[in-house]
């Protein structure tokens, strides 16, 4: 039966855990190994987040807002059901830049006397409403703030059609707080419903039940009838149609894209139905992505019902859909079962890298997810590289108190909380191993997870996994542990020959590359040497055409050897590239590679000065940074 008041299982399960706590006292060794605060007390704080759930906590949202392109803003009301502890007084919720107008309760006429609290950096401002033992329903007029981050307006030059405006939403990590006030906690959940009026042309979509065209009145009703977190908000609104792909599952894009986004993603409906073979049934009815404008800050966001995708995946050839297959997992790990804070972000990520590369398996073979295993294995090694191995960005279970969540993202959540997962795949078989995680997504559907429970689970479940990989080293430990698998892969083992024949003096177009897949050949260019000279890499580019690739991340891989090597012939691309694509991951790669000589460093600046009016405010504030 679904519990009507979801954050009270979640506490419940709190209750559970602290009761549990005497078979979890940490040994000195794992407690040495840990290095950051326990958790102690009753309540698991969310250090990203002003609620006080075990008070009042938000069950239900009702947004009515009515989207300007003129202005820029987004104004209406959000009207929060509210559950209350006996005796609570005070309803907190999370804004950051928000206008409030006024706030009332329990009817249109009940203004309540509301109050902001002091900013904090990154967090915003606490917003109290005085509560009544008889409030039930929490009512904010407001309105968004210039430069809220989580949105970015796109004017129709940024568009692929060039003649309307267009407005998407990031609300994760915290971001949700810019445009809505609400518990902005990941350990928090509730249902909503939206009504949002759009300019007649565009179609508003949402992380909801959608509609597949446009109507006439430009006001759009929505419904999200399964309790998530508010960093699963999402808003869509643009000149954008749909295509179907399966009966469950369709694409929509801007008109321009829409036929390119439905070649790509026909596979679709398999995927979903090898994510429903491995790990069960998907929880959300519909599944469809919407393909955004080129500044999408990331590859993917997993928005319920409706991943939002970069459309730097539309290869043409379908390699790049992995990402697809990585979203959709996320229907299971991070959307049904929810990392409660975001030290406990690897729980999100590297369970969706484990279950992504599962489902390419299923469709593709054992050999296509073993290159994808090997390639996420090479990030790993330089993420831990980059950071030093002792450093504690590098543990699964981070300590972000103080610090912007963002600064948690890295490939340490997805490819150590991955090789995590599949060491102890690898001590007890997949057969049992598969079992767990299924019991797993059941047992704590619509639930949120912490590290401290998720281990106690394991212990309990598959206690020989548990002793056997050393447990708290993988999860409080820094770096790289010494039990770790090595994945390899046949296929770029014979990739490897080619680079050694090319090294050797075979010309290029001597080279065995026939049938070759992107991520061959993205394996090929990482493993180029370091330092080329300008006419081996013109020898290269004349005979495979590198730098006029179509595939993103071939093209972004070649543009950093290229900068490495001064390759000028390539520097027109680069400079299109940056201008064009605001996904973080290639930006972030590709200025800090310039940045590493002086020359380098001007050229960053003068291009992003040029393109950072194209970039979401996620990335911007990564690269201010980067470049300042
Ligand atoms: N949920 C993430 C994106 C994210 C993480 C946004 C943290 C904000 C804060 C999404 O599922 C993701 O992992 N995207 C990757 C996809 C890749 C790993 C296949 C990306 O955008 O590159
Ligand atoms: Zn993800």
């Amino acid at each position: 039966m679904q519990n009507p008041f979801p954050i009270f299982r979640a506490f419940t399960g709190l209750l559970l855990i602290i009761a549990a706590g005497s078979c979890h006292n940490p040994t000195a060794s794992e407690k040495q190994a840990m290095n950051t605060q326990p958790d102690t007390g009753l309540v698991i704080r969310d250090v990203h987040s002003f609620a006080r759930p075990e008070e009042a906590a938000v069950t239900h949202l009702s947004l009515g807002l009515t989207v300007d392109f003129s202005s820029k803003t987004l104004s209406g009301t959000a009207t929060l059901t509210v559950r209350a502890a006996p005796g609570a007084d005070t309803l907190v919720l999370d804004t950051r830049g928000l206008v409030i107008e006024k706030v009332t309760a329990d009817g249109p006429d009940n203004a309540v006397a509301h109050r902001l609290g002091d900013e904090v950096p990154f967090l915003g401002r606490p917003l109290y409403v005085p509560l009544t033992p008889a409030t039930r329903q929490v009512t904010v007029h407001y309105r968004t703030g210039p430069g809220a981050a989580a949105l970015q307006w796109l004017t129709p030059e940024q568009t692929a059609g060039k003649t309307h405006p267009f407005l998407f939403t990031q609300s994760q990590a915290i971001l949700a707080r810019t445009w809505v006030p609400v518990q902005d906690s990941p350990g928090i959940r509730f249902t909503y419903d939206a009504t949002v009026r759009v300019p007649k042309e565009l179609l508003a979509l949402m992380s909801a039940d959608n509609p597949q065209t446009r109507n006439d009145s430009g006001v759009y009703a929505f419904r999200m009838e399964r309790p998530i977190p508010a960093y699963l908000l999402a808003l869509s609104v643009g000149d954008v149609s749909f295509a179907p792909v399966g009966s469950r599952t369709g694409v929509y894009a801007e008109p321009a894209t829409l036929e390119k986004a439905a070649y790509e993603f026909a596979e679709m409906e398999k995927m979903l139905e090898a994510a429903e073979r491995i790990y069960g049934a998907y929880a959300w009815g519909r599944y469809d992505l919407i393909v955004l404008p080129p500044s999408f800050p990331f590859g993917g966001m997993e928005n319920p019902k409706l991943t939002f995708a970069t459309p730097t995946i539309l290869a043409g050839d379908r390699s790049l859909t992995s990402l697809v297959a990585h979203e959709l997992a996320h229907s299971w790990s991070g959307n049904l079962v929810t990392n409660q804070t975001w030290n406990d972000f690897w729980l999100n990520e590297g369970f969706t890298v484990y279950f992504e590369r599962r489902i390419m398996e299923e469709l593709y073979g054992a050999d296509y997810a073993q290159m994808l295993e090997v390639l996420g294995y090479q990030d790993l090694v330089n993420t831990v590289q980059d950071f030093g191995a002792n450093s504690p960005d590098t543990q699964l279970r981070l300590n972000l108190q103080g610090r912007d969540p963002d600064d948690g993202v890295s490939d340490i959540a997805y490819e150590k909380g991955n090789a995590f997962l599949r060491r102890l795949e690898a001590v007890v078989g997949r057969a049992q191993w598969d079992g767990f995680v299924r019991k797993y997504f059941g047992a704590f559907a619509f639930q949120s997870m912490n590290t401290e429970r998720f281990l106690d689970y394991l212990k309990k479940e598959l206690p020989d996994a548990y002793r056997t990989a050393d447990v708290p080293v993988w999860v409080y430990g820094r770096g790289f542990p010494a039990d770790a698998l090595h994945p390899k892969s046949e296929r770029f083992e014979a990739v490897e020959k080619s680079v050694l024949a090319w090294k050797l003096g075979t010309a290029p177009g001597q080279l065995f590359t026939k049938n070759w897949s992107a991520h061959e050949w993205l394996h090929f260019i990482r493993q180029l040497p370091e330092n080329m000279t300008p006419t081996q890499m013109g020898e290269l580019d004349a005979a495979f055409g590198f730098t006029d690739s179509g595939n993103a991340e071939m093209l972004a891989a070649w543009l950093l050897s290229a900068v490495r090597n001064g390759y000028e012939p390539a520097y027109p691309a680069l400079e299109k590239f940056l201008v064009t694509v605001g996904r973080r991951k290639f930006l972030v790669s590709l200025y800090a590679q310039l940045s590493k000589t002086p020359e380098g460093r001007e050229r960053a600046k003068a291009i992003y000065a040029q393109a950072r009016p194209n970039y979401h405010s996620v990335a911007t504030s990564t690269l201010d940074e980067l470049l300042k």
